[in-house]
Parts: structure tokens; sequence; C-alpha cells
């Protein structure tokens, strides 16, 4: 089918459990066809603190929840680090299905296409519309290019506060998993640290 985009999946009804509900018959773009289910955002409905990933990895893709495998261990610790209650958040993907290669009966990550960015970004969009968080914590690249556009280069701006509405922000950070792939992970490590702190001291 291709990507026709997530837009007529969308439930009539705009509330969160609506909005999860529906998402789990979406088929906005192929994605859906090899993973196990869609993973959609969970977490606190009126959150100060809105964390957007790329999409579930291969356990969040089993289990059902975002952020619930080793890149989730990781954002948990630096959440605690930085004073950001893991219980008080609200957290997402920019893509609801894992997109994977299989290889030696192992699923291994692939990158969303930016086709595929773009056919699911109405559901990100229906959850910042209801969660209204006042910082919203862009996690990577491809997050970035969901709610902050193609040319942001989270290398330049990551740990900056941009503007979203009067009042709540965007701050860009990298990928958690991004710390597990570093050669210098504590170097990594603090450097998401440091981000997510300038994020939690938005006033
Ligand atoms: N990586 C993500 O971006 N999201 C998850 O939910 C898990 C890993
Ligand atoms: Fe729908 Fe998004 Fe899954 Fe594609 S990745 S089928 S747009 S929920």
């Amino acid at each position: 089918m291709g990507n026709i985009g997530a837009e007529r999946f969308l439930p009539a009804e705009l509330n969160l459990p609506a909005l999860a509900d529906a998402a789990r018959r979406c088929q906005g773009c192929d994605l859906y066809r090899n993973a196990t289910q869609t993973v959609f955002g969970e977490g606190v409905p009126d959150a100060r603190f809105m964390l957007v990933g790329e999409q579930p990895g291969d356990q969040e893709d089993r289990r059902g929840a975002p952020f619930v495998g080793p890149a989730g261990r990781m954002l948990d610790r630096a959440l605690e680090e930085a004073g950001i209650d893991r219980e008080a958040v609200y957290l997402t993907n920019a893509v609801k299905h894992f997109k994977f290669e299989p290889r030696g009966g192992r699923r291994i990550h692939q990158r969303p296409t930016a086709a595929e960015i773009g056919a699911c970004r109405p559901w990100l969009e229906a959850e910042m519309l209801l969660v209204d968080p006042d910082v919203t914590i862009v996690m990577g690249a491809t997050a970035a290019r969901a709610l902050l556009g193609p040319s942001f280069r989270v290398t330049r701006h990551r740990g900056e506060p941009v503007p979203r509405r009067d009042g709540a922000y965007y701050v860009a950070t990298i990928h958690p998993s991004a710390i597990l792939r570093a050669p210098d992970r504590d170097t990594a490590y603090a450097g998401f640290l440091a981000d997510l702190r300038a994020a939690a001291a938005i006033t």
C-alpha cells in the first residue's frame, strides 16, 4: 500500500486512549506489516515533559511499550540524574512501528525513511496537541526531523530551548541508543545528561 499516511486512521474523538486504540489498526505505511504491534506513547496525559524518540526497538516491539529495552534503561538513569521523574513524563516515538531487517535470527534496527516519518507524524502531532507539554525533549535526528524539520541540526543546537508556542519549548539532544554505540560512552552520556538538565531548568 505504501505511505498513505496515518491521517485517515485517526479517531473522530481526540483523546489519548482513543488515539492509542486507533493507532493499533494503523496501516499508514508499510511498517505495520512486519512489526508485532503498534507501540504508542505512554505516560501522564498532562505531563510537563514529553520525550520523543525514534521508533520502538526489538524489546519495545515485543512488549508494546516505549523505552523498555537497553535505550530505555539508559534514559531512565539520565532522567533520574537530571531530576526528571519518569513517572511524571509522557514518552513516545516519532514512528510507532519497529523497522528492522532479519539477520541471522536477529532483528536489526533500521532507520525510518523521511516518508515513513511523515506518514506517522499525525499520531505524534495529535499527542503533542493533547499532552501539550511545556518542554518537549527531542531525542535524535528522526524525532528532530519530525518535529523541527529536515534542516534542523541536533549537533549544532542540542541543549538549546527552541520556542514551540508561548511558554513551551523543544530541546533537542542525541538519542540514548547513540550513547550505547559511542566509542566514548562516558562523554556521550555526560552530554546527554547536560541536555536533559538544560531542559529541566526551563521555567
Ligand atoms: N529507541 C527509541 O527511539 N524508542 C524506543 O521506544 C526504544 C528505543
Ligand atoms: Fe501507521 Fe506509523 Fe505504523 Fe506506519 S509506522 S503503520 S504510519 S503507526
